[in-house]
């Protein structure tokens, strides 16, 4: 069958058939980015904290950012309604339910330790309350989930090093590191240390690098950090011998269209980079970042470089199996293969 009345979800019940419903692993989600207006104001009456904001409309009005300081600032604030375990699975679950309804199947979702911890909230606090949702996900949504810790680079080292010591205790749980937070003077290998204990544990290795910094800072993560995948990297693109080296090493790209026009790396969504870096040969992924704040989840990314950049249901579909094959699934976990042959049956019609 072909059109609107193809049967594309694994339930075999007829669902979107956008880019919104093609099977997807999102790789690049930080899951305090998840929180929406109306959940932030629910915890602040429960928790006893007063936001600087009337309501929710107020909030979602300061939602202007001029670059990437702006967001993190207000980002890190409203983290305040955050305090108890149960209300990091209520965010979680509320994040799944939105992600399952945009096509995603398995999800690699970030977490800020140290945000937490300032506040007085310990990380196995924070952890025990993202794996209740985290261990339901495949049943209750269908969607398979890792869980990646980042440490904040405008942080020190030490703390770094004490927050990866604090997580010990649940490394079951934390299948690898990365490194997030205000990006310029803050290169990567003032991390050397921790990703080396990291990686001595077993841990897989992912960075931000890219966004606003240099391309220098895509090299260095690599170099340095020894990391897998590439988290933004939108400013490779400045440098033609870094683009060859991450074609041939088919380093992947986790992508956040929306982000970035929200953040101001770039003016609007037209002029976004994405389909010169597949024509270049790179490993692109669509992801959404921080989608309470940016404007949407990964499936409205993929509905507005489809709108703005004129992508084809193939490119489409190439977006949506690099996106499985970036993923930190193992080769032959049965979960990749099934999913990498939705991708290959979904049928799009007009939405
Ligand atoms: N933390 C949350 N979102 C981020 C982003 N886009 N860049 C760096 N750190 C972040
Ligand atoms: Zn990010």
């Amino acid at each position: 069958m072909h059109g609107p009345t193809g049967s594309n979800g694994p339930t075999g019940l007829t669902g979107p058939t956008g880019p919104t419903g093609l099977p997807k692993a999102e790789l690049h989600l930080h899951i305090e980015g998840t929180l929406e207006p109306e959940l932030a104001f629910a915890l602040a009456a429960r928790n006893g904290v007063t936001l600087p904001y009337a309501d929710t409309a107020a909030l979602r009005e300061a939602y202007r950012f001029s670059d990437l300081q702006s967001f993190l600032d207000l980002y890190y604030g409203l983290m305040a309604v955050l305090r108890t375990a149960e209300d990091f699975t209520e965010l979680t679950d509320a994040y799944l339910g939105r992600a399952a309804a945009q096509g995603v199947r398995h999800a690699e979702i970030f977490f800020d330790p140290q945000a937490h911890t300032a506040r007085g909230v310990p990380v196995g606090t924070v952890i025990e309350g993202l794996s209740a949702s985290l261990e339901r996900s495949e049943e209750r949504y269908g969607i398979s989930t890792r869980l990646i810790m980042c440490f904040l680079r405008d942080e020190s080292a030490e703390s770094a090093l004490a927050t990866l010591e604090a997580a010990k205790p649940h490394l079951d749980r934390i299948t690898g590191v990365g490194l997030d937070s205000a990006e310029v003077g803050h290169p990567p290998a003032k991390f050397r240390e921790v990703y080396e204990a990291a990686a001595a544990l077993g841990l897989r290795r992912v960075a931000h690098a890219g966004e606003e910094g240099p391309a220098a800072y895509i090299r260095e993560a690599l170099d340095v950090l020894g990391v897998e995948r590439i988290d933004h990297g939108l400013r490779c693109m400045e440098d033609p011998e870094l683009v060859e080296r991450l074609v041939r090493e088919r380093v992947p790209l986790t992508l956040c269209p929306l982000s970035n026009v929200r953040l101001r790396a770039i003016d609007v969504l037209a002029d976004h980079p994405l389909r010169a870096m597949m024509a270049a040969g790179l490993l692109v992924t669509v992801n959404s970042d921080d989608p309470a704040y940016f404007g949407g989840y990964v499936g409205d990314n993929f509905d507005g470089v489809r709108d703005a950049l004129g992508l084809t249901p193939e490119q489409l579909r190439e977006l949506a199996r690099n996106s499985f094959e970036a993923s930190f699934l193992d080769d032959d976990e049965p979960r990749r293969a099934r999913y990498l042959s939705e991708v290959e049956a979904y049928e799009f019609g007009a939405e």
